[in-house]
């Protein structure tokens, strides 16, 4: 990736690893050496902590960067209320959540010009931001870049799933380019530009309020596999010398609220430490699955994982559905019936999800609340119990799921969408009933 056109950026494009203690200037000479704060920065640099979690947590949970800018990120007038659009937060209250299990059709696309923030909506969500638990789940859809825009949440950290199009998010901290297959996370108040180099996006973005994600424990699996941290990238230094107005728009409390700074605030020169956007590409996933018979429970898939104070019960798992070998033996090979405690939020990037042989399209979302019944559609389960169990690749698929401890509950957008399908209920109906002897 080479520069963008008005940025200066350090050598290279990304770093790797997961959560590690980065350290990275597009000036040679602007990151301090020794100390976070000397009394003078280099080039009169603002030097600042951004701090993404309390400062007196265990060290292994502890994650903060210091930025040295060209201007403090103190210096912006007052901040007003924007336009909320169908952005939500907390306590997702609006509109009486039900025990139904609910599918959408894929959004339609903005007609009208939309950047991502104006084509920001909230589907659902759980917990609050004034407490900070739970997640909020948006759509995007967007036909143009962001200009002279840059947004913020200061609610949660975003992991963005782009669905179609290639989105470029022009950081604080650099240069993340996302495309349909690849996930990318902005740490809480983390300010970013989104621009669309190759025309229009589509998406869905997770809004963790929760601990901040990180790779699951791997347990008998041992030191390998899953996600693997060496595949995590986060982007060297870039900056913006602007001096041209600039609406710095964030979400606080749910609320959106903007503000007209006489400068870009991307303008941070070198930064480090361990508070940094990354992305990583579902594709390096490390699939693991049955090699005998019966396949294990979906948390095999897990990504990433936001935990609750609860060992094992988490706040938020991105789990993904990729390509991946069926091999079991005497085993009815696709997600099985169930009904869990734990709430699914699912979308699909592309291809065809294996327990729907209908209806879940790319773009398209369900939610399958704390026990609901569910599992695979009448026209999956009745090839899945007659087909000859030879080797098998599912291909060309990525579906995936944000799975919650919190009942998600929808926004009256989402219930009074028109592309809610009304008869989801009927995916599951006409099974024969079970003959006994
Ligand atoms: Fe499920």
């Amino acid at each position: 990736m080479t520069p963008k056109s008005g940025l200066r950026q350090a050598p290279g494009d990304y770093l790797s690893g997961f959560g590690n203690e980065f350290a990275t200037e597009a000036v040679p000479g602007a990151l301090p050496q020794g100390q976070n704060s000397p009394q003078r920065a280099p080039f009169g640099l603002y030097a600042e902590q951004l701090s993404g979690t309390a400062f007196t947590v265990p060290r292994r949970e502890s994650r903060r960067s210091w930025l040295y800018r060209l201007r403090p990120s103190a210096n912006h007038p007052p901040f007003t209320a924007h336009p909320q659009g169908l952005v939500r937060g907390g306590p997702f209250d609006e509109a009486p959540v039900t025990p139904n299990r609910m599918r959408w059709s894929p959004q339609p696309r903005p007609m009208e010009p939309t950047d991502f923030v104006e084509g920001l909506v909230t589907f659902a969500g759980n917990g609050d931001a004034s407490t900070g638990s739970g997640i909020g789940i948006h759509l995007y859809a967007a036909n143009r870049s962001m200009k002279d825009k840059v947004f913020y949440d200061a609610d949660g950290e975003l992991l963005i799933v782009p669905q179609a199009g290639r989105l470029t998010l022009v950081t604080e901290l650099g240069v993340l380019d996302l495309k349909p297959g690849e996930v990318g996370v902005v740490p809480r108040g983390v300010r970013f530009r989104a621009e669309l180099p190759d025309g229009p996006v589509a998406g869905y973005v997770c809004e963790n309020r929760g601990a901040h994600f990180r790779l699951p424990d791997l347990g008998p699996i041992g030191s390998n596999g899953l996600a693997n941290p060496r595949d995590f990238l986060t982007p060297v230094a870039a900056f913006e010398d602007v001096d041209r107005p600039t609406l710095v728009v964030q979400k606080f409390q749910g609320a959106l609220w903007s503000s007209n700074f006489d400068h870009s605030p991307l303008d941070v020169v070198a930064w480090h430490g361990n508070l940094a956007p990354y992305k990583y590409d579902l594709g390096r996933f490390n699939t693991l699955g049955t090699v005998s018979y019966d396949h294990p429970d979906p948390s095999i898939f897990t990504v990433l994982t936001s935990p609750s104070e609860v060992p094992g019960v988490a706040n938020c798992d991105f789990v993904i559905f990729p390509p991946r070998w069926m091999v079991a033996e005497n085993t009815f090979r696709p997600p099985w019936f169930h009904r869990n405690v734990m709430s699914e939020f699912m979308g699909l990037v592309h291809g065809v999800y294996d327990a729907k042989a209908g209806g879940f399209a790319p773009g398209g979302a369900s939610l399958h609340n704390c026990m609901s019944g569910h599992g695979p559609d009448k026209a999956s389960y009745e090839q899945a119990v007659k087909v000859d169990l030879k080797p098998h690749k599912i291909q060309d698929t990525l579906a995936f799921m944000f799975e919650s401890r919190w009942v998600i509950r929808p926004t009256r957008h989402a219930l009074e969408s028109p592309t809610m399908q009304l008869d989801y209920d009927d995916c599951w109906a006409g099974f024969e009933k079970a003959r006994l002897p």
